[in-house]
């Protein structure tokens, strides 16, 4: 079966892993995840995760907190997350390194770039943990970080809802889904994708982000085969 792409970024939220229980990790779920990851692993395309760890904290639920230390919370838990996919794929047989942005070498490898782009070419899943490592920066901003640095053709955002629209559609049933956005759109129109910081790095790095629902975790494969599925955001034809 040919793939489009030959080595993605997968963005999970934290909150995909925590299912309807809508709070930590729920196995069957990251189950079914992980099952879809292998599935897209096994068509030969080198994958590399980036999760979020809002299934545990977000540097947001920190009101009257200091910013930075909610921040750090948040990056903490992104290595739970971690932890929990790389567990559950190595007993599926996938070969998985995790790397983390904040150095805690008992529980992890440390982020080298070059280590990281040798795992994937070795045919090994990469799961980068711990964010960028600084406060202020989201994971949506770790997963074009690491997009642009390790070379992946795109990003795989997956989210609750399966596409892109001009407004909440679960609040309004007249919702308008968008297949396509440029980057500019997605900044101008204030849609609620990713960050402003994440989309620009992604615009002025030129990497094409396809948003999808998780919902059906076998639209990883579809994405990767080049499927319609979801919005593609990327460059002004
Ligand atoms: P190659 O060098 O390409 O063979 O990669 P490798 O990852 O198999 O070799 P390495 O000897 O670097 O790592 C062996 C195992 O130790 C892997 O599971 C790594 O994830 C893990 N590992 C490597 N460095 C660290 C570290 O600093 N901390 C922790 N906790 N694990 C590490």
């Amino acid at each position: 079966m040919e793939t489009k792409y030959k080595r993605i970024i997968i963005k999970l939220s934290g909150e995909a892993l925590s299912g309807k229980v809508g709070f930590g990790i729920d196995p069957p779920t990251v189950q079914r995840i992980c099952e879809s990851v292998k599935e897209v692993f096994e068509q030969d395309v080198e994958i590399a995760i980036v999760v979020g760890g809002g299934n545990f904290w977000r540097g947001r639920f920190g009101e009257g907190m200091d910013k930075s230390t909610a921040d750090y919370m948040g990056m903490l838990s992104t290595v739970i997350n971690a932890l929990a996919l790389q567990d559950v794929l190595e007993q599926m047989g996938v070969p998985v390194r995790v790397q983390t942005a904040i150095e805690m070498k008992e529980v992890a490898e440390p982020y080298i770039r070059r280590k990281a782009v040798r795992h994937l070419e070795k045919k090994r899943v990469v799961i980068f943990a711990a964010g960028t490592g600084n406060p202020f920066f989201t994971t949506d901003t770790t997963a074009a970080l690491r997009a642009a640095e390790v070379d992946a053709e795109m990003i795989l955002l997956a989210k609750s809802v399966d596409a892109v629209y001009d407004s909440d559609p679960e609040v309004n049933p007249d919702a308008k889904k968008y297949d396509r956005l440029t980057y500019i759109d997605v900044i101008n129109q204030g849609l609620k994708v990713m960050d402003s910081t994440a989309i620009t790095l992604c615009m002025d790095n030129k990497i094409p982000i396809l948003v999808f629902g998780l919902d059906q975790p076998e639209n990883i494969l579809k994405a990767v085969r080049g499927e319609t599925i979801g919005t593609i955001i990327e460059e002004a034809e």
